[in-house]
């Protein structure tokens, strides 16, 4: 029997052991550090001409790792490779597939910190945002390994007298997984894992930024007892194989998760049915945000400047679900602005290997560039609070920045940043606050600080996203707990770590036998 599922605990590094461990954890990391990561299919090596440098984007001299680049060729190997291992995996017991899962969960668990300080290394993570990305990596192969049990009898059908009706669940096929940098362990390995439990084959193409910590989720679920050829590593460029292995006419389904911009190409493409093609591919597509933080004229304010700055600034502003806007009731609009201007003072910002800076650098330089031209538009149509400066001398770092003042249709409202950029807009009254919360294209996260019960039920109604908190930030959702997922342009509404997610990595079956 399988315990009940709890979300893995996050480390409190107050306490000194375990932050002695972590140090020990990243003294070891940087030790590994600048190693060679192969192409992996069926279990067997490719290492290729062309590579992937991984930087730590905190230090770009650094190099995390030397990865070889999927070609065509070899995507077109992964593929055939896939197709094969289907016909064993799928037969698997269920069962069987989800020990293997909770095999990884408790390898991940016992290198945890190592996990996390990849993290710190490779994508630029904090120690407290590195952490919680490992623990909801765990909790992705926890939850979705109990899930595949309980689906593997199927759902309950009626029966008439003289027939027996079964209702069950059958794997798709080979997928695509497609995966971002700013969750480069919890969601390429939560979108990889519900994948393979539900007794698929898959192709995994994680970031360009962040294909390191891939190779070692890989390597994970390779002593966990993955059979070859069921999980196939195929870093590469997204143009060339990306639209190479979502065109194919043997893809059955493309697990995506990054930007709007990608996801509505794959979305696009996935639809055209190609010769020797007999089905129609599934597409799940989480794509982007631009989440807000609403605060009442009633709220408390001291938490709701708290909510806004951690939901702002929390990785850098690098989350799908980051506050990237404050809406603000025009008779609390000048204080709580005020509150958040002086916790942002405080925000200490650095190399991510020290615990003590709470911010570390955005992922490359083509970001660094995007999120400083977004600050100069800011500037020019609101007013500049605190922030605005970055130095990307030595990695890409960006001070936490506050835009005040700005027209609710302004681009730095309307438009997905993905950095430390919050913009700050007065409202009139609470129609005209959800009116705001709506007006963009997205659907993702969003928050209400109010302390008004009527508020709060019409919010639950009127404030379309499909994550929605109550008096706490906008970011966080926990597997198991608060099912992710957005409306609109933020996606299919997958609800990763939900009841139906792996559903969508399935098709039911009826069976009816007449006695
Ligand atoms: P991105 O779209 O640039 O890249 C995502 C992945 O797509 C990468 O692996 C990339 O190599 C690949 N890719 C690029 N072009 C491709 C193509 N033509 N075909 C196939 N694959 C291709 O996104 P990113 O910068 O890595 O991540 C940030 C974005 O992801 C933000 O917009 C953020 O909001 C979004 N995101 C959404 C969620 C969610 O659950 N809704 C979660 C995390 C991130
Ligand atoms: N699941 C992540 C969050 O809620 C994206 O912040």
């Amino acid at each position: 029997m399988t315990i009940i599922y709890k979300h893995e605990p996050f480390t409190d590094f107050s306490i000194e052991k375990n932050k002695q461990d972590f140090e020990q954890a990243l003294v070891f990391v940087q030790s590994e550090l600048g190693k060679e990561y192969p192409v992996i299919i069926g279990g067997e090596r490719f290492k290729t001409e062309e590579q992937i440098l991984s930087f730590n984007p905190a230090v770009k001299k650094e190099v995390i790792g030397t990865v070889s680049k999927a070609n065509q060729e070899l995507a077109e190997k992964a593929m055939q490779t896939a197709l094969t291992s289907f016909k064993s995996w799928s037969n698997q017991d269920p069962e069987e597939r989800a020990t293997v899962l909770f095999r990884a969960a408790a390898i991940i668990r016992r290198r945890k910190h190592e996990f996390s300080s990849y993290l710190v290394k490779e994508a630029g993570k904090p120690w407290n945002e590195a952490d919680a990305d490992t623990a909801e990596a765990i909790d992705f192969l926890e939850y979705y390994a109990r899930q595949m049990i309980e689906l593997s009898s199927g759902k309950e059908v009626q029966s008439r007298t003289g027939e027996i009706n079964k209702y069950t669940y059958i794997p798709l096929g080979v997928g695509v997984i497609i995966s971002p940098f700013n969750f480069p362990l919890a969601i390429m390995a939560g979108t990889a894992a519900a994948a393979i439990v539900a007794g698929n084959t898959i192709l995994l193409k994680p970031a360009n930024t962040t294909p390191v910590i891939a190779a070692k989720f890989v390597e994970v679920l390779e002593e966990a007892g993955l059979p070859a050829g069921v999980m196939n590593y195929i870093p590469g460029s997204g143009s060339e194989i990306g639209d190479y292995l979502v065109d194919h006419p043997k893809t059955r389904f493309v697990s995506f998760t990054g930007s709007r911009e990608v996801g509505c190409r794959i979305y696009e493409r996935a639809a055209k049915v190609h010769p020797g093609q007999n089905w129609l591919k599934r597409v799940i597509a989480e794509m982007g945000g631009k989440d807000t933080v609403v605060v009442d004229c009633d709220a408390d304010l001291d938490l709701a400047a708290i909510s806004i700055v951690k939901s702002a600034f929390g990785y850098s502003g690098q989350k799908c679900s980051a506050g990237s806007r404050a809406v603000v009731h025009q008779d609390v609009y000048d204080e709580v602005l005020e509150k958040a201007v002086a916790l942002t003072k405080e925000l200490t910002i650095g190399n991510p290997a020290r615990l003590s800076h709470y911010m570390g650098p955005v992922i490359d330089q083509a970001s660094y560039k995007k999120i400083m031209k977004y600050i100069e538009i800011g500037k020019e149509e609101g007013k500049l609070r605190i922030g605005g400066e970055g130095d990307d001398s030595k990695g890409y770092f960006i001070q936490p920045t506050i835009i005040a003042d700005l027209d609710e249709n302004a681009r730095l409202m309307q438009e997905e940043i993905f950095g430390p950029v919050v913009g700050f807009c007065k409202a009139r009254d609470f129609d005209h606050m959800l009116e705001i919360a709506n007006n963009t294209d997205y659907g993702l996260t969003g928050a209400l600080i109010s302390n008004n019960r009527h508020h709060i039920q019409r919010a639950k109604k009127e404030f379309h996203v499909g994550n929605l908190y109550f008096n706490r930030v906008c970011t966080g959702a926990i597997v198991g707990y608060q099912p992710f997922g957005g409306f609109n342009m933020s996606g299919t509404d997958s609800k990763a770590g939900g009841p139906d997610y792996l559903i969508l990595h399935m098709q039911a079956k009826t069976t009816s036998e007449t006695l």
